[in-house]
């Protein structure tokens, strides 16, 4: 495999790169008002590791730490251009003020910018997202019509602004939980399907449909079933297009992914995890309905029983207690508090307990999680990457993952994961950290 990548053709990322986002809400409006003020010089990229993070080549002994920019073609922000789709009319000035995340002073910066993106009619169903009402919304028969009138909107976007590629990523509302079903099982089970509007297929599916349909790479921030259904897979695999999921990966879990793998390191046993959540934005509004809780639990819940693998420690992990909760609370809007306490114990089984309150700001941990994915993706694509692409499972709660592997979860590992995948990709030497070299001589 390796060989293969070594012999990569990457593209040059020339002219134009439109990001169009299904969903203009908190994240968007953050990560889009975020890259017009880092353009301006008026903000840095924190958190971002396309535009902060160095990457090690070769020996250690040899001090080569470029950029990761520097290593691999990426996009540069000054030609991104933003686009999408919202159940509300509201351009992104105006939905970025309502999503009360970033300051109006930084807004006004950049106000004009902001006022020029406006949505384009959505594909919405409040079946999928209860708690919503939609009024800007498109008017079709079945899901196939909608599959093309969004068609129809990829081509005219990327026409009217003169865009080389383009990339999809999913920051819209959490759907209802769904299961995989015979609908999605092929290509043609899926276009039948559409014909006949049948339930199993949910609005983010006609937008991951129409852009693997255009060649378009997709991303889904939200743990929907989406893009992680075989029949996507088929058709992602006939056009070339790369897809990535799901769930961003922002605050609790995040640190739940950096804590579990140390606490395994050390062989301590963990008897429950107890996590709960207070937010107060739409997002947590949305998730105030059971049915789309549902989806984002089945997603939070996921990350512990692989990293700890209590089926190879059983009896430090088998009997651990995990539970999840998000509480909506208004008050907080997009500032959540997310609480977690940890039973633990250590040598001869005596307990300890770890609390941890993160007092952390969704949208502005996702917002540069955004960037990188569109950067990413947009490289993925321009070096002939098609299917899954794991090496971003760095970003993603859920990462989606090839159906004989168990995802990887560990914070860490998706980092060497990824950072490797650089390398190779651009012809050097991946990293195995294991240093013998420089005693045995
Ligand atoms: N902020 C985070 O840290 C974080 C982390 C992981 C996942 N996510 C997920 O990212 C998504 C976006 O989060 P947010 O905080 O921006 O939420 P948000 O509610 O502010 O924005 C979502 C937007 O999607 C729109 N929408 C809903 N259904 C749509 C459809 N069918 N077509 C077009 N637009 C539609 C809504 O009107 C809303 O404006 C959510 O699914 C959330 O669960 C967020």
């Amino acid at each position: 495999m390796s060989d293969q990548l070594n012999n990569l053709k990457i593209n040059e990322p020339k002219g134009k790169l439109g990001v169009l986002m299904p969903g203009m809400g908190a994240v968007s409006t953050t990560f889009i008002a975020g890259v017009l003020a880092i353009r301006k010089g008026i903000a840095k990229p924190f958190g971002s590791l396309t535009q902060m993070q160095h990457i090690r080549l070769g020996r250690r002994d040899e001090n080569r730490n470029p950029l990761i920019k520097e290593l691999i073609p990426l996009a540069e922000l000054d030609d991104l251009y933003f686009g999408g789709w919202d159940i509300f009319e509201d351009n992104a000035y105006q939905a970025a003020l309502k999503a009360g995340v970033l300051e109006k002073g930084l807004l006004d910066q950049v106000k004009d910018e902001l006022e020029k993106i406006k949505p384009m009619k959505a594909v919405f169903n409040k079946k999928y997202v209860k708690k919503l009402d939609g009024t800007y919304v498109k008017k079709a028969a079945n899901w196939y019509e909608y599959y093309e009138m969004v068609r129809e909107d990829i081509r005219n976007f990327k026409k009217e602004n003169g865009l080389d590629r383009m990339v999809m990523i999913w920051t819209g509302s959490t759907e209802v939980f769904m299961k995989e079903s015979p609908v999605h099982a092929t290509k043609a089970s899926f276009e039948k399907a559409m014909k006949e509007n049948h339930p199993d297929i949910a609005p983010s599916m006609v937008y991951a449909w129409a852009a693997i349909a255009e060649g378009l790479p997709y991303a889904n921030g939200a743990p929907n079933l989406t893009a992680d259904i075989p029949a996507m897979l088929e058709f992602a695999k006939e056009m070339g297009v790369p897809l990535a999921g799901k769930d961003f990966k922002t605050g609790q879990t995040l640190m739940k992914t950096i804590v579990a793998p140390g606490l395994k390191a050390r062989m301590l046993g963990v008897e429950g995890w107890f996590s709960t959540n207070i937010l107060g934005n739409r997002d947590g509004e949305v998730l105030d309905d059971p049915e789309s809780f549902k989806t984002k639990e089945e997603s939070k819940l996921s990350v512990l029983d692989q990293i700890l693998q209590p089926n190879l420690y059983p009896e430090l992990y088998e009997n651990l207690y995990h539970k999840v909760r998000i509480n909506y609370y208004p008050p907080r809007r997009d500032n959540k508090e997310g609480w977690d306490n940890i039973d633990i114990f250590g040598w001869l089984g005596y307990p300890m307990q770890i609390k941890i309150d993160f007092l952390c700001r969704d949208s502005i941990l996702a917002a540069p999680i955004v960037l990188d994915l569109v950067l990413f993706m947009d490289l993925a694509k321009r070096s002939g990457f098609h299917g899954i692409q794991e090496w971003l499972s760095f970003y993603f709660k859920s990462p989606v993952h090839a159906p004989n592997v168990y995802p990887e979860h560990d914070l860490f590992i998706q980092l060497m994961k990824l950072k490797n995948t650089l390398r190779v990709m651009a012809g050097e030497k991946e990293i195995t950290h294991l240093g013998l070299e420089y005693y045995m001589k």
